[in-house]
């Protein structure tokens, strides 16, 4: 092959480290933790970011530290109707398109057996991040010109987990919506997942708070993960080095599913 076949940096000419120059990427539930890490790594990328969160507060220290000229911040619930229209609307608004959705905003209210989950907290899992999901994405695409989408999944989402279980049923279903929607979507819009373990963010606390060494000898890469170990992979999966890639869901586990349990 003759050296001016080979094509340089990203498909569309983007410098190598600037994967999201000129691109917009909306990312729910990133006031802190994966979502925050992953608006960071667009931004440091050359992208303009939307995040959202509940809690104002905590949303506008985030666009600071971002920088406010380079993001957004929309207040909501990720399952109320009002909220997204009112996200998406500003997002095209403020900054004129909107090319990436990462549907990371995520909740685990039940902890313990299914047996002892209450019906309407499994509802509202369900709601939250399997619903919110698929709503997010139909109206992001709605909103014109949407070129890929990162769904936040869950290794419990591909195995049994103690104690999180209906979390993970939820996760699953999310899994399948990525490969639907990746069909159907298709040629225009990209839809990946990915399936983390156990992360050190405040939702994940109680599975590692105080036995974080002998949690992390489950895993062969021996430590829990980083919210910067799930923006790296997201950014990927949301930029055109993947662009030959779709419906799949990529399992950032520090090798944890590697591992036969006995
Ligand atoms: N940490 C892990 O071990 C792990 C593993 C696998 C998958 N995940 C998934 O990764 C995603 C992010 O979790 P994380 O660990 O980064 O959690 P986190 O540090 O607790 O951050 C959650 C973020 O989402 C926001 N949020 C929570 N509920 C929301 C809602 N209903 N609507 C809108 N925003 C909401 C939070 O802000 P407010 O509280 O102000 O709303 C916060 O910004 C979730 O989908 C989670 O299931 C996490």
């Amino acid at each position: 092959m003759a050296d001016d076949d080979v094509a340089e940096g990203n498909q569309d000419g983007r410098e190598p480290g600037r994967r999201f120059e000129g691109r917009v990427a909306l990312v729910t539930g990133a006031s802190r933790g994966i979502g925050l890490a992953i608006a960071r790594r667009v931004v440091a990328e050359g992208g303009r970011v939307v995040i959202t969160g509940r809690d104002a507060g905590t949303l506008d220290e985030a666009v600071a530290g971002l920088g406010p000229d380079r993001a957004l911040g929309v207040a909501g619930k990720a399952d109320d109707a009002a909220h997204r229209a009112a996200a998406i609307a500003r997002t095209v608004e403020r900054f004129g398109r909107l090319d990436h959705l990462v549907n990371n905003a995520g909740i685990n209210p039940a902890y313990g057996p299914l047996a002892q989950v209450e019906t309407g907290v499994a509802r509202k899992i369900l709601e939250v991040n399997v619903i919110a999901a698929l709503e997010w994405t139909r109206e992001a695409v709605a909103a014109g010109g949407l070129r890929s989408v990162v769904n936040m999944a869950s290794l419990a989402g591909t195995t049994s987990a103690t104690n999180i279980g209906f979390y993970g049923v939820s996760k699953a279903a999310l899994i399948n919506l990525t490969v639907q929607l990746a069909d159907e979507l298709a040629p225009a819009t990209r839809v990946n997942a990915l399936a983390p373990a156990v992360v050190r963010t405040k939702l994940a606390r109680a599975l590692y708070e105080g036995r974080e060494e002998e949690a992390a000898r489950a895993y062969p890469l021996r430590r829990l993960g980083e919210p910067d170990d799930v923006a790296g992979p997201a950014a990927f999966l949301l930029s055109d080095d993947a662009a030959w890639v779709t419906g799949q869901t990529l399992l950032v586990d520090g090798g944890a599913s590697v591992r036969a349990a006995w």
